[in-house]
C-alpha cells in the first residue's frame, strides 16, 4: 500500500509567452496514470474545508489552477502538508491517503486529474474506518 512518501509535488511545464502560459498535461508522462475524469472546485467561500476522505484505489493530480490551497495527506502513520499556490505545480495523491483540504484564498479554483471515474464505493469518508482500513492493508 501506498504510503505518504509516494506523495510527491510534480513540477508540471510550463511554455512561457509574452500573451500567457501554458501547462499541458499529458497521460502517463507528467503523471503516473491514465486520466479518466477532471473535475474542479470553485465558488470555495471563506473558510470552508473540502475533502476529508480517503479513496481506496484512486490517483489524483491536484493543482491550484488559480489561488492557493494547503492540502494535508495521512497515510495512518505519518502525515504532510502541501500549499499550493502555482498553475505549473501539482500534487500527486497516492491511493490510500486521508486528505484535508482548505485555507482557500478567495476565487481559487482546484483543479483535479484523476485515474477513474466518479465512484461513490472508492470513498472512504469515515475518519475510524479510514484508521481501520490502512491497519488491515499494513498487515498484509
Ligand atoms: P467530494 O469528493 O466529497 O468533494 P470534496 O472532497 O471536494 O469535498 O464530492 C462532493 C459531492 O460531489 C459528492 O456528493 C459526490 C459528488 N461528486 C460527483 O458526483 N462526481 C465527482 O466526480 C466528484 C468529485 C464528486
Amino acid at each position: 500500500m501506498s504510503t505518504i512518501f509516494d506523495c510527491s509535488i510534480v513540477h508540471l511545464p510550463k511554455i512561457e509567452n509574452r500573451a500567457g502560459n501554458i501547462t499541458p498535461v499529458e497521460n502517463n508522462k507528467e503523471i503516473p496514470f491514465d486520466i479518466k475524469r477532471i473535475y474542479y472546485l470553485y465558488d470555495i467561500p471563506g473558510g470552508e474545508k473540502r475533502g476529508a476522505h480517503a479513496h481506496k484505489k484512486l490517483q489524483q493530480l491536484l493543482i491550484a489552477a488559480s489561488g492557493s490551497f494547503d492540502v494535508t495527506l495521512f497515510d495512518g502513520t505519518n502525515k504532510k502538508t502541501f500549499h499550493l499556490s502555482q498553475p505549473y505545480i501539482g500534487l500527486y495523491i497516492a491511493p490510500g491517503m486521508w486528505r484535508d483540504i482548505g485555507n482557500f484564498s478567495s476565487g481559487s479554483i482546484s483543479l483535479v486529474l484523476a485515474s477513474h471515474k466518479y465512484d461513490p464505493k472508492d470513498y472512504i469518508r469515515e475518519y475510524e474506518k479510514f484508521l481501520a482500513y490502512r491497519k488491515t492493508i499494513n498487515k498484509r
